[in-house]
Formats: C-alpha cells, sequence, structure tokens
C-alpha cells in the first residue's frame, strides 16, 4: 500500500509530441485532484515521459529513475511514460523495481486509474495500443503557451530501417478533424498565438480527401490565432498542396522541417527511405518557388553502417546545396528490433564522432550565414518568455529563430524589431513597436 499522492511532477524528454503529451498527463492528473508540485519541491507522484529513439535516451530513463529514491531512502510513486515504456512494457519493472506503473504512449487516458491501482499495491503495465482515442480522455485546454502544441497525427507506417517508431508509436493514424479544430481554439481561448501542429509523419495527416493543407487552411480563420508552424514531415507527404499553402496561407511561417537523413541514395536505399537525394532536392525546389525566403531544416544521421567516407561527402554536398538554416544531426544508435542493428559493417564510434564534428562545422556554417543575411530585416517577434536580463525578453521570427528583445512587452506580444546582431543560435532584434497582444 501507498498513501494517495497528492502533488505530481510531469518530466517530458525527446521530441515535442512528448512534450504535448506530457502537458496532457498534467491536466489529465490535475483534473484527477492532483496539483504539480512547485519548482524544488518534492512530488509524490514522478511521471518520467521517457524517449527511446537513441540509446542513450533509454539509459538516461533509468539513471533518472535511480535519482528518485531520497536520502531517508523512500521514494515518490514512479510512472514510466513514453516510448521506452512502450518498447519495455513489463521488463522494465525488472531492470528497475522501483517503477510502480508502465504506461504506453496510446494508454495515457487510463493514468489516473493506474495511479489508484499503484496506490492499492497493484503494479500496473499497460502498453495496449486501444482503439479508442486517449485523446477522448483528455479535458479541455484551459491553459496555454503563446507557443503551443497541438498534436494531429500519431505514428509511422514509414518502416525507416534504424527507426524504433513504428514499433513504439504504432500505425499512422489522423486524429479527427473536428477535434482538431476544436482543440486549437480552445487553445488560442486560452492564450496560444501560435500552434504547432505535430505528428511523427504530420503531413501524412489526412481525413477523408482533405490532408495537411486543407487543414491548416482551416486553421488559419480562428481569430486571434497569429501563426501555424507543422513537425515533422516525410518528404513522401509533401504534397503539391501542401507546397502551395506555404505561398498562399498568411499564417503558416515561412519554415519546414524536412528531414533528409543522408546525401547518398546508397545509404538512402538502405535506410528504407522512398526519396533519393535529387527528389528531396527537387522538393524543396518547389517549397522555394512557392515561398522564397523559406527556412529549410533537416535531420541527419552520421555512421550508418556501410557508410563510407564518398557517402558522407555526398551527406556534406547536400547540406551546401540547400543552405540549411538549421538542421540536428545524429550519431546512428542501433535500435533493437530494427533490421538496421543486424546489418554488416557498423562503423567505429571514432569515425562516427570524426563525422558527426564535420557534419555539425557545415550546418553550423550555413546556419551562421543564414542568420547574418537577416541583419536589418524588418519582421515580427512573438514574444515567449523573459531573458536573463531585466526588461529582456526572448520570442521567435517567423523563420524560427531566437530573437532577443529588450521590451516591456510580455509573453504572447507579438512586436516588430529590425533584426540586429546574429550569432549561430540567436540573434538580437531592435524594437520597432507593440503590435499585438
Ligand atoms: N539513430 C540515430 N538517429 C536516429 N533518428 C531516428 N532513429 C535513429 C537512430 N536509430 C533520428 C532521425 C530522425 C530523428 C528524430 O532522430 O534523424 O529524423
Ligand atoms: Fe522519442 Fe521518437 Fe518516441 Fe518521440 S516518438 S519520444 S522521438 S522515440
Amino acid at each position: 500500500m501507498n498513501s494517495v499522492p497528492k502533488t505530481f511532477r510531469v518530466k517530458s524528454f525527446g521530441c515535442q509530441m512528448n512534450v504535448y503529451d506530457g502537458e496532457r498527463m498534467a491536466e489529465l492528473l490535475g483534473a484527477d485532484g492532483l496539483t504539480a508540485a512547485a519548482d524544488g519541491e518534492d512530488a509524490d507522484l514522478v511521471v518520467l515521459n521517457t524517449c527511446h529513439i537513441r540509446e542513450k535516451a533509454a539509459e538516461k530513463a533509468y539513471s533518472d529513475v535511480g535519482r528518485l529514491r531520497r536520502e531517508d531512502g523512500s521514494k515518490p510513486l514512479i510512472a514510466l511514460a513514453g516510448c521506452v515504456a512502450q518498447a519495455e512494457g513489463a521488463e522494465a519493472r525488472k531492470r528497475s523495481p522501483m517503477i510502480d506503473m508502465v504506461v504506453g504512449p496510446q494508454a495515457y487516458h487510463r493514468l489516473p486509474e493506474m495511479v489508484a491501482d499503484a496506490v492499492r499495491g497493484a503494479r500496473p503495465v499497460d502498453t495496449e495500443m486501444p482503439a479508442i482515442s486517449k485523446f477522448d480522455a483528455f479535458p479541455k485546454r484551459r491553459r496555454a503557451n503563446p507557443s503551443s502544441f497541438l498534436t494531429v497525427q500519431e505514428g509511422c507506417d514509414k518502416f525507416c530501417t534504424y527507426c524504433v517508431v513504428p514499433y513504439t508509436r504504432g500505425a499512422e493514424i489522423s486524429r479527427p478533424w473536428t477535434d482538431i479544430v476544436n482543440e486549437a481554439c480552445e487553445l488560442v481561448e486560452s492564450g496560444a498565438r501560435e500552434i504547432v501542429l505535430l505528428g511523427q509523419n504530420v503531413n501524412a495527416w489526412t481525413e477523408g480527401d482533405r490532408g495537411l493543407a486543407e487543414l491548416i487552411r482551416e486553421l488559419d480563420r480562428i481569430d486571434g490565432l497569429e501563426r501555424i508552424r507543422y513537425t515533422t514531415s516525410h518528404p513522401a507527404d509533401m504534397t503539391d498542396s501542401l507546397i502551395e499553402a506555404h505561398g498562399e496561407v498568411e499564417k503558416l511561417m515561412p519554415y519546414l522541417h524536412l528531414p533528409v537523413q543522408s546525401g547518398s541514395n546508397r545509404i538512402l536505399k538502405a535506410m528504407n527511405r522512398s526519396h533519393t537525394a535529387e527528389t528531396y532536392l527537387a522538393i524543396l525546389a518547389k517549397v522555394r518557388e512557392a515561398r522564397p525566403d523559406i527556412a529549410l531544416s533537416g535531420d541527419f544521421i552520421v555512421g550508418f553502417p556501410g557508410e563510407t567516407e564518398e557517402d558522407f561527402t555526398a551527406t556534406l554536398n547536400l547540406v551546401d546545396e540547400v543552405g540549411y538554416a538549421s538542421a540536428y544531426s545524429f550519431k546512428y544508435s542501433p535500435r533493437p528490433g530494427t533490421p538496421a542493428a543486424t546489418m554488416e559493417d557498423q562503423i567505429a564510434p571514432e569515425l562516427m564522432d570524426e563525422r558527426l564534428q564535420r557534419l555539425h562545422d557545415r550546418i553550423n556554417t550555413h546556419q551562421t550565414a543564414f542568420n547574418r543575411a537577416s541583419i536589418g530585416k524588418e519582421t515580427e517577434v512573438l514574444i515567449e518568455r523573459r531573458g536573463r536580463y531585466a526588461g529582456q525578453m526572448i520570442g521567435r521570427s517567423p523563420w524560427l529563430q531566437s530573437v532577443h528583445v529588450e521590451t516591456d512587452a510580455v509573453p504572447g506580444d507579438v512586436v516588430r524589431v529590425t533584426l540586429a546582431a546574429a550569432g549561430p543560435n540567436s540573434m538580437t532584434g531592435s524594437l520597432i513597436t507593440k503590435v499585438a497582444a
């Protein structure tokens, strides 16, 4: 038997969808009578919302569990949630008996029930992927950040040979149109000025004959919503209508995150990506035609099994050709159960380190160049939070650059600035005027 928890903390790792799920779990626990523990306060219930995408992330989950033991030897109730929970199921408790509950991403609606079971001394595990949607069980949105996430699609049917997501998040599922529009309205009423539509393959969202482009055009009509973004997309689902929307929908921000993973067609084939470097570049050319100022972003994996110096050079060349405004790069990490994990010619860690460094440097050069080219532009910044110094606020430009501004504006305000000094990761804006609150 455990005592009934009064306070909770949800800690999310990994992708933005985990951040979104973490917010929804917090709302669910709040509706069940628990209160969020204040910063630094010990919580009675801790939900670790984990990520399984790379090995380090999974290891981190277990060491985080261990660290929850208090000095007097007691511990809070612990729920392991997220993709590590999904992948490990009941095994997780064998690795760490401190874990009281294991809840997979499609079973979050059962969390309050599972907490009650755990209080009675049970050790519930739920990694089912039920037909009923967890979303129906979540309460209405009442608090929103100026920039808020909204999950519209989950799961993945693409089966890239390195990736666990099709196993941890399941098959591609689109949330219904009406539910999404209602949630967007709730978020805007609760203070959101920007909505970031989320999905592992967000541009595969579909209902009947409507796709993400139509959904974006509908959200564009919501009064008080200033900005729309979406992430993460797959090149195979980058339809012409979505590309057109980039040229036509004013609230759709000029930013696109479109992972490519490698510049080598041989590696792309081994990864089971359904594009080549050329077809990927052709999509970006169309996107740039529709929206010439668009900031492009991507993901890369270095050291995929069999990657030669020539393959890696093709990746560097692709980075140069695109001129990314930002990009993320990762060392290949073999994931249990994925085809690539048992491929021959796994790359030595030192070689991966060296390639990752070279790729970072190359991406950084382009990122700095993109930011420098923005100097002197007049633009709008959505203020999101306070900066480190008094009077300094931090927000985002339309191109997703982090912009520091001296202003008395508060989070949620939109200010007009001239972009000034640029670093690789942020810009300074000098205030012209406050536009909207
Ligand atoms: N190893 C390294 N990086 C990976 N990613 C996905 N799976 C792996 C893996 N096994 C990267 C991809 C993806 C991003 C979310 O994480 O680049 O786009
Ligand atoms: Fe991590 Fe992928 Fe799961 Fe997100 S979906 S938490 S990135 S494994």
